[in-house]
């Protein structure tokens, strides 16, 4: 069932978003050569708490930290471990908050110093780009589809392959809610877009094949051909007049 939130849940909502989205760039401009994910994840840690609001990922499902932080060819759900990141590396970061009973989550992927080469640096910036070509047709009158097509367009256009076996999904008290946003499909099909309906959007693009694989520690997925993967997300806010992005800093 697909709820619809009323103007005071976005004030919250709101809220919620602009811990995720500062906390993100605390993130990002902390990636350095050398340090280990473990360090993100402290950091990640502390400043959702010193905002005031509660790290989402840990403990759901028994997920062991406060952000994934996935590498290169993984894709989504990496756990902050012992690894020392190194120039070049492609790393996304997820991060999920809770304040006043409302939930944020948003990701983003970022080079370690500069990219590889031209074509992950296109992988990052088409991914990124995609995100907001799905955002912009998150309207009153469109359907669900429309998003899902608008983002697999632009990506296949491109070169690149969207992930089939992971997608967004509608949020508010809780991080997953209905329905979910897959970021394939077909325009005009999937549900009416309304005012009130809260979406994360999240499109997860890999360098090659979509197919994916889950590692043994039961979390870390990887593209099974071994390409870089990226990953962008946005909590939105569909109202009369638009898509609203609830996280990012303006
Ligand atoms: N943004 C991801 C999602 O929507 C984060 C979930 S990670 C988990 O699924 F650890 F919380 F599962
Ligand atoms: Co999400």
């Amino acid at each position: 069932m697909v709820e619809l939130k009323s103007a005071r849940d976005k004030e919250k909502m709101k809220k919620a978003g602009l811990i995720v989205a500062e906390v993100l760039q605390v993130l990002k401009k902390s990636v350095k050569p050398r340090m280990t994910t473990k360090d993100l994840d402290h950091i990640a840690d502390s400043e959702i708490r010193s905002r005031g609001a509660v790290p989402v990922f840990k403990g759901y499902h028994g997920y062991p930290a406060s952000v994934c932080v996935s590498v290169n060819h993984e894709v989504v759900h990496g756990i902050p471990g012992t690894r020392r990141l190194k120039e070049y590396d492609l790393v996304s970061l997820d991060l999920g908050a809770v304040i006043d009973s409302f939930v944020g989550d948003a990701a983003l992927s970022v080079f370690v110093g500069e990219a590889p080469d031209e074509a992950a640096a296109s992988l990052l910036k088409v991914t990124e780009d995609s995100l907001y070509r799905g955002i912009e047709v998150a309207r009153p009158g469109g359907h669900l589809g429309d998003i899902s097509y608008a983002v697999q367009q632009y990506v296949e256009s491109h070169g690149f392959s969207v992930v089939r076996d992971y997608v967004g999904h509608g949020i508010g008290h809780e991080m997953h809610e209905d329905p979910q946003v897959p970021n394939y499909g077909f325009p005009g099909r999937g549900i009416l877009l309304r005012p009130g309906l809260a979406l994360a959007i999240e499109p997860m693009v890999n360098q090659g094949d979509y197919e994916v694989d889950v590692l043994d520690d039961g979390w870390t997925v990887v593209t099974r051909d071994g390409s870089l993967s990226a990953h962008f997300e946005h909590t939105i806010f569909i109202t009369e007049a638009g898509p609203e992005i609830l996280t990012r800093i303006d």
